[in-house]
C-alpha cells in the first residue's frame, strides 16, 4: 500500500502558520440525526492545535507581535492570567522564543494543565483566595498580575482581555479556516466566551467578508459578560468575572447561557453520539446549540467551536463522582439528560 509523504513542518520556534491552526471541521451527523429537520452541524476541533486548544492562536499572535515590536527579547518574562489553556499556549511560545513565563492561575485549573505549563518550563503562581469584594477568581488573578508587573524585571503582560491581537488571531485563523472549508456558506457560528477574543475576531472576519451568519455567544450562568449576573461557576474556560475591554466590540446575534451541568451533558452527549471527547465549554456550546436548532433549516451550515479537548477534564466533567458531589446530579439523572437533554430543567 502506498502512503503519502508526511507534511514537513519546522519545529519550534513555532511559526503560527505552520503548527498552529488548520484544525479539522468535523461533520456531526449523528447529533443532527437525533432531531429531524436539523441543520448540518460541524465542530471546529481546536484541540488539534499543538498546545491542545484554541488559545494557541492568540498566544502565537500576541508573542510574535511583541517580539517583532521589541516589547520582549532575551531576558524578558511573560506574565499572564489564565484559566489554563492560554497558560499552556504561552508556555510553549515562551519556550520557543527562549523567554521566561509566569502563569497566574487559580485553584480551579486542572492538574494536567498545571503540569503541562511546567513541562514547557513555565512557572505557576496560584492565587489562593478569590477577590474579597466580588468573590471572583479572575479579578484576583488580574490583581496578582498587576502587582507582579512592577516587581519582575523585564516583565511583559500580553493582556488577552484587551489585546487586539487576541481577536485578530481568530479573524485570520479560526474564522478564515471555517469560511474556506465551507466555501463561505455559513448560517451560524456558536462560540463559548471568556476574553471574547474568539467572538470578536470571528465577527470581524464575517463582516470583512460580507458573510451574513448569525453569531451566537455561549456564556456561563454566573458570568458577568453581556449583563450577566455574577455567580459561582465550577468549570474553567467559560465565562468571565469582569467585563474585558475587548467585549466592547462584541456584537452577538444572541447570547445563550449554560450551567456547569449543561456543559457536562453536552460533553457526554458528544462522546455518546459522535465518539468525540471535548472540553467543558464545548459541551456548553453543544447543549446551547441543540436548544435552538429549530431556528435553522436542513440546508443551513452551523458551526460549533470546541475550544479544547476532554483529556484535561477527566477528573471533573467525565467523573461521575465529581458531577454528583459538585453539581448534585446523580448518574441515573445524568444518563437521562444525556439521552434527552430537553428532559432537564432549563435556566
Ligand atoms: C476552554 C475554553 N473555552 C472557551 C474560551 C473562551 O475563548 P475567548 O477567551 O476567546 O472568549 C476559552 C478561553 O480561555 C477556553 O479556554
Amino acid at each position: 500500500m502506498e502512503t503519502s509523504p508526511a507534511r514537513l513542518v519546522v519545529a519550534p520556534p513555532v511559526d503560527p502558520d505552520e503548527l498552529v491552526g488548520h484544525t479539522p471541521l468535523v461533520h456531526l451527523r449523528r447529533l443532527a440525526a437525533d432531531r429531524p429537520g436539523s441543520p448540518r452541524l460541524f465542530l471546529k476541533m481546536e484541540a488539534a492545535n499543538p498546545g491542545g486548544s484554541a488559545k494557541d492562536r492568540p498566544a502565537a499572535h500576541m508573542v510574535r507581535e511583541a517580539w517583532t515590536e521589541g516589547l520582549i527579547g532575551p531576558g524578558s518574562t511573560i506574565i499572564e492570567s489564565s484559566s489554563g489553556n492560554l497558560g499552556v499556549a504561552l508556555a510553549q511560545q515562551a519556550r520557543a522564543y527562549g523567554v521566561q513565563f509566569i502563569c497566574v492561575i487559580d485553584p480551579r485549573t486542572p492538574l494536567t494543565t498545571r503540569r503541562l505549563i511546567e513541562a514547557f518550563g513555565g512557572e505557576l503562581h496560584v492565587v489562593s483566595e478569590p477577590d474579597p469584594a466580588t468573590g471572583d477568581w479572575l479579578v484576583a488573578r488580574i490583581e496578582a498580575v498587576t502587582s507582579m508587573m512592577s516587581a519582575v524585571p523585564g516583565a511583559w503582560w500580553p493582556n488577552q482581555y484587551g489585546s487586539s491581537a487576541n481577536a485578530t488571531a481568530h479573524a485570520d485563523g479560526t474564522m478564515r479556516e471555517i469560511l474556506e472549508t465551507l466555501d463561505g456558506d455559513l448560517a451560524a457560528l456558536f462560540t463559548a466566551t471568556s476574553s471574547t477574543g474568539t467572538l470578536v475576531g470571528c465577527g470581524d472576519r464575517l463582516a470583512q467578508e460580507g458573510v451574513d451568519a448569525a453569531l451566537y455567544a455561549v456564556d456561563a450562568v454566573g458570568s458577568v459578560l453581556f449583563d450577566g449576573l455574577r455567580g459561582a461557576r465550577e468549570l474553567p474556560g467559560l465565562g468571565a468575572g469582569l467585563v474585558p475591554p475587548l467585549a466592547a466590540r462584541a456584537a452577538p446575534h444572541d447570547v445563550l447561557r449554560v450551567t456547569d451541568l449543561d456543559c457536562v451533558v453536552g460533553c457526554r452527549r458528544l462522546v455518546e453520539r459522535e465518539a468525540l471527547l471535548v472540553g467543558a465549554s464545548a459541551g456548553g456550546v453543544v447543549t446551547a446549540a441543540e436548544r435552538v436548532l429549530e431556528r435553522f433549516t436542513p440546508d443551513d451550515n452551523v458551526v460549533l467551536i470546541a475550544h479544547d479537548g476532554g483529556a484535561r477534564y477527566l477528573d471533573t466533567v467525565y467523573d461521575d463522582t465529581w458531577v454528583q458531589e459538585r453539581l448534585g446530579c446523580a448518574p441515573p439523572l445524568l444518563a437521562q439528560l444525556v439521552a434527552d437533554p430537553s428532559s432537564g430543567s432549563r435556566p
